[in-house]
């Protein structure tokens, strides 16, 4: 790694460096089509149920995993029983789709591919799970909150059907966020760690965006 990398770390708060060094994976996230359209209303309510299908997987990933990180030191500050989106989102589907859901769930390769990325570093390298709950859960406190307004008003939908973008146990999101970015400038990463937790949330935001470029293909162009 570079002495100008390592001495960068020192200097800038690491929440702000992820921040800063993700942004343009975010600006390639949030520009992919698929988002865009499901909100302006050009998408249909299958292609809804097809980004909540996504979003099991990649949760049922990342909250399997949560018993054995808890158990890791580095990673259990960053772990919230108010952030837990599995329940919602199985609440949802059943709503969406129907009490067997389970056996019509159809996931695009790159789901695939991110649920078996995060179970990996979950099961080798604790360091890069808190990138891959960073990227997730930091979206849906953010961007994510307008997005499930947006689709509740689209689809008529009320409350059911959009339970995931509703975190009903945080009061304040933006006190939350500010708190986990604390946690992320406090937390006593092993030296270069830092350098490959950046790299690990972009590859998590790639994955999030070919998620969207294949549903954009696998269902709007059907
Ligand atoms: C149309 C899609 C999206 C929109 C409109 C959007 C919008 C936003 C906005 C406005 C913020 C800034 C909030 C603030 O400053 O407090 C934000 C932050 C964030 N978004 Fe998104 N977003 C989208 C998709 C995504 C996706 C797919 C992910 C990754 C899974 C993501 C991950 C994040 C993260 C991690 C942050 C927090 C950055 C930080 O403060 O460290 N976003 N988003």
């Amino acid at each position: 790694m570079s002495s100008i990398a390592e001495s960068t770390t020192d200097i800038i708060p690491f929440s702000r460096l992820v921040r800063e060094r993700s942004a343009k994976s975010h600006r390639e996230t949030e520009g992919a089509s698929f988002m865009g359209d499901l909100l302006a209303g050009r998408a249909g309510r299958d292609d809804y149920v097809a980004l909540v299908s996504q979003h099991w997987a990649i949760y049922d990933a990342l909250e399997g995993a949560e018993p054995a990180m808890r158990a890791v030191p580095l990673v259990a500050p960053f772990l919230s029983p108010a952030l837990t989106r599995l329940p919602t989102l199985e609440a949802d589907l059943a709503f969406l789709i129907g009490d067997d859901w389970r056996d019509r769930l159809e996931l695009v390769p790159a789901t695939v591919e991110y649920a078996t990325r995060i179970r990996e570093v979950a099961a080798e390298w604790p360091a890069g799970y808190i990138a891959h709950h960073y990227t997730r859960y930091l979206g849906d406190l953010s961007g994510g909150l307008h997005i499930g307004e947006v689709l509740a008003r689209q689809f008529g939908f009320g409350t059911n059907g959009v339970g995931f973008y509703l975190f009903d146990q945080i009061a304040d999101p933006s006190a939350f966020k500010v708190q986990y970015r604390g946690q992320l400038d406090a937390a006593p990463w092993p030296a270069g760690e830092q350098e490959r937790v950046v790299d690990e949330v972009l590859r998590a935001y790639d994955y999030n965006t070919r998620i969207f470029q294949q549903l954009g293909t696998s269902t709007l162009a059907a």
